[in-house]
């Protein structure tokens, strides 16, 4: 029988995940189904459980049920414990396990789709919400010099580097204000905030960029346009958006379930060729 997995959220019609997971289906050869569901606020669990009933092996879980799916599982991965969130559920008889790709998804696009080295790095994270959260162990592991956690609500970006300085050896890690920052210079600096989504800017001190910086906002496509415009206006050497990122914690969630890890390369090109054609 064909394995069943989807992407569970409210709204979820516009998901990228079905084309993305079945394009990674069909290159590895993989017999799945992947769709949609549109969970009900309030009813996560029932809704879980019915998609278990009809065969679901896994989930995808995206806005707003992140934390629910974190209480429904038995088991969790430690990254998604330091997200405090999960997006990935997989399903074996009882056995509920939750994990949040989020992180290496943004690391890996960084380290292997944008080629950069994490590795002794002056690494800004704006915000102090659930991306940037998700966003903190994996970037830990990789070893930068320092991460400077900055925020609008000061008090989140201290309590986040004081929750995660257990895990920060030999990583200077600091949380602030949006204005602490003035007059330092970074190589990697990631917008985690949700002010793209309003169209707005996070306010950033000037200067900030350092010569040849990779500037990677966490949202993608038009929403992404106004951070890249500033940062390269600002002296970034490089600005993306996270369509690599959505891709590479798709893949780290088929990787999860299937036991293979496919090729992210040609659907990252195959979503910015569809994107090219759709703005045309
Ligand atoms: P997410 O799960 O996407 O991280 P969230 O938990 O609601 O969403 O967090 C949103 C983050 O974006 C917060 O850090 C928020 O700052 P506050 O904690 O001060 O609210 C930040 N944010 C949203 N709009 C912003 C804006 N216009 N400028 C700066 N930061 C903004």
């Amino acid at each position: 029988m064909t394995d069943l997995y989807a992407v569970i959220g409210n709204p979820v019609a516009h998901s990228q995940s079905p084309h993305i997971h079945r394009m990674f289906a069909q290159a590895l050869g993989e017999d799945i189904e992947y769709g949609l569901v549109l969970g009900h606020p309030g009813r996560f669990f029932e809704d879980v459980r019915e998609f278990r009933q009809s065969g679901g092996r896994g989930l995808n879980v995206t806005v707003p049920f992140k934390l629910n799916a974190f209480s429904y599982a038995t088991r969790r991965s430690e990254r998604a414990t330091g997200a405090g969130a999960v997006n990935t559920l997989k399903f074996d008889g009882d056995d509920v396990f939750g994990d949040n790709t989020d992180g290496a998804g943004l690391v890996r696009d960084v380290r292997d789709g944008c080629g950069f080295t994490i590795e002794d790095a002056r690494v800004l994270l704006m915000g102090a919400g659930g991306a940037a959260r998700g966003a903190l162990l994996p970037l830990l592991a990789e070893r930068p010099a320092r991460i400077a956690i900055v925020n609008r609500t000061v008090a989140k970006a201290e309590a986040l580097a004081t929750g995660f300085a257990r895990h920060a050896a030999g990583v200077a890690l600091r949380g602030g204000a949006y204005d602490d920052v003035a007059g330092d210079a970074f190589d990697l600096v990631i917008n985690a905030t949700s002010a793209s989504l309003a169209d707005a800017l996070p306010p950033l001190p000037p200067n900030v960029f350092a010569r040849g910086a990779l500037a990677y906002d966490m949202v993608y496509g038009a929403r992404a346009r106004s951070f890249i415009a500033y940062a390269l206006a600002q002296g970034a050497g490089r600005a993306v958006d996270g369509l690599g990122m959505l891709v590479e914690q798709a893949a780290e969630s088929f990787f999860l379930w299937r036991g293979v890890r496919p090729a992210t390369g040609p659907v990252l090109a195959a979503l910015r060729a569809r994107d090219a054609e759709v703005a045309r």
